[in-house]
């Protein structure tokens, strides 16, 4: 293969500029004629919602622009329509500043942003493992018409590496000419949870950017996250780069953390049958700094609008590139991640004494309290959620199922109106034969066995997030199963 030439290189290569070191790119003026660029989050759900809110504490004019009046609604009252710790205070106080602002008008977003950027869902597709891009184009195509002058279309939705180009295309064909309107592609790497910390404080931030316009444009729409690092004297890492690899970031990113869960979870099955502690392995493997203790905990597997269908679209994106072959040890990820779900409901079967047959176990006539609904802790997301996962095959073995999370009630309502859901842990665990943690939130690890134990009816736990106290859980007469662990 020929050598790339010089041109090519230095498209190709990664900057990683420490922003105290190295000198921004020329400061452009915004299009709209304001000081900074004014903002717009097209998409305001986790992503969109948190990052509107949060750049208008930046110092920025921001509008959130979306098709839901519900959730608009909720916005300008000042309600967050989803729980993120720490966001509501700064809507509230942002909306009063009078630097924020929500809207269903494209129009309106077009004359007031310089910068508008996308962070619309991209769930699985129905009809196969790629991703759903329609949301992405309607809202693309809702919005480049209006474009009176030059402007930058941001995307930050996870999308299949070559979707920034034909976002590209698609303006090209709705938006007039004469503007020069650009697209750039800046993944989101946020936490949800931790998000409002990961989007003022973020690890690092990727540009694919084509012109030293958009650089110099994303640079300025992010120098309020730059001005915060250097008064707080860190560096944020700044990766400038092509679309492809901006794009490929963020699944590689997704792909990797999925791949150390599932290795950790594979692990687990080996303990299972060959008698070891998976918990003991881990800290014994990830103390070596070449491995690392973190996401390296053995539990249920992973869950959430993210890792699962990132995934699942990459390997799909992979194979229409003719690379399939590459990420085939990401459909084995997948499946080790689903069957600690079914683990789960084998180990219920095992303790309340209920034979596993080729359907699943026959759990009729016992009682059930799951202890999480959210796919983890700090968050109401139930999207994908394996806590969910789990109930619903407890509910479809014919479990009575009682569930308490203490945020993610209402969505699993929703998405399994088939269980009870109580108001609080004891609540859900009054009566059960049988009590199962599917998330690791803190209000369930510190729960004093002894005290739980006097309102069940039998004394058995399965720990599937392995964030409990064995011994002290044994040690209170609790019958106890870890995932990966003797019992
Ligand atoms: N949630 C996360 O933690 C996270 C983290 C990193 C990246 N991402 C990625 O960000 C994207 C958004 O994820 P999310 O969790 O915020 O999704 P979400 O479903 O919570 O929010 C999407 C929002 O976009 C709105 N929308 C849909 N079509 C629209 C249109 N045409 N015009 C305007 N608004 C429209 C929806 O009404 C909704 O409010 C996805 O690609 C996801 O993979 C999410």
């Amino acid at each position: 293969m020929a050598r790339p030439g010089p041109d090519e290189r230095r498209r190709r290569v990664t900057t990683h500029y420490p922003i105290a070191h190295t000198p921004p790119p020329q400061p452009v003026a915004p299009p709209s004629g304001a000081p900074r660029p004014r903002l717009t989050f097209i998409g305001t759900g986790y992503l969109g919602a948190t990052y509107a809110i949060c750049f208008a504490e930046l110092g920025y004019e921001v509008m959130g622009i979306d098709i839901n009046a519900e959730r608009l609604a909720r916005l300008s009252a000042g309600q967050v329509p989803f729980h993120e710790p720490g966001l509501d205070e700064l809507l509230r106080r942002n909306l009063a500043a009078g630097r924020l602002r929500f809207s269903a008008d494209f129009a309106e977003a077009a004359s007031f942003g310089d910068v508008h950027f996308i962070c619309v869902q991209t769930p699985q597709r129905a009809d196969g493992l790629g991703a759903d891009l329609s949301f992405v184009e309607n809202a693309v195509t809702a919005l480049a018409p209006h474009l009176r002058r030059k402007a930058l279309i941001v995307g930050k939705s996870t999308v299949p590496v070559g979707t920034a180009e034909w976002v590209e295309q698609l303006v090209g064909k709705h938006a007039a000419a004469e503007h020069d309107i650009e697209v750039a592609w800046s993944p989101e790497f946020l936490q949800e949870g931790y998000a409002v910390e990961d989007v003022l404080r973020p690890s690092r931030i990727v540009l694919g950017v084509k012109s030293s316009w958009a650089h110099s444009m994303l640079h300025s729409a992010h120098k309020g996250v730059f001005d915060l690092a250097a008064n707080e004297d860190r560096e944020v890492p700044v990766v400038v780069t092509d679309f492809a690899t901006a794009e490929l970031a963020k699944v590689a990113a997704n792909a990797f953390l999925a791949t150390k869960i599932s290795f950790i979870n594979a692990m687990a099955e080996i303990c299972e049958v060959a008698g070891g502690d998976v918990t003991h392995l881990a800290r014994a493997i990830g103390h070596d700094p070449r491995i690392g203790n973190k996401f390296l905990r053995s539990g249920v597997g992973f869950g959430g609008a993210c890792l699962p269908k990132d995934i699942r679209a990459f390997q799909a994106r992979a194979q229409e590139l003719g690379a399939g072959e590459a990420l085939r040890f990401l459909h084995e990820v997948d499946l080790i991640n689903q069957r600690r779900r079914g683990r789960v409901v084998q180990l219920a079967a095992d303790l309340l004494g209920r034979s596993y047959g080729p359907a699943g176990p026959d759990l009729t006539g016992t009682r059930i309290a799951v202890l999480g609904a959210s796919f983890k802790p700090n968050t109401d997301d139930v999207r994908d959620s394996p806590a969910v996962a789990v109930a619903t095959k407890l509910v479809r073995a014919g479990a009575q199922v009682s569930i308490y999370d203490p945020q993610g009630m209402d969505n699993a309502a929703k998405a399994l109106p088939e269980a009870e859901y109580t108001a609080s842990l004891t609540a859900a665990a009054t009566g059960a034969d049988l009590v199962c943690v599917l998330t690791a939130w803190d209000e369930f690890r510190y729960v004093d066995p002894a005290v739980l134990g006097e309102h069940v009816a039998g004394r058995r736990i399965i720990d599937a997030m392995n964030c409990l106290d064995m011994p002290l859980w044994t040690a209170a007469g609790w019958e106890f199963r870890g995932m990966g662990r003797p019992s």
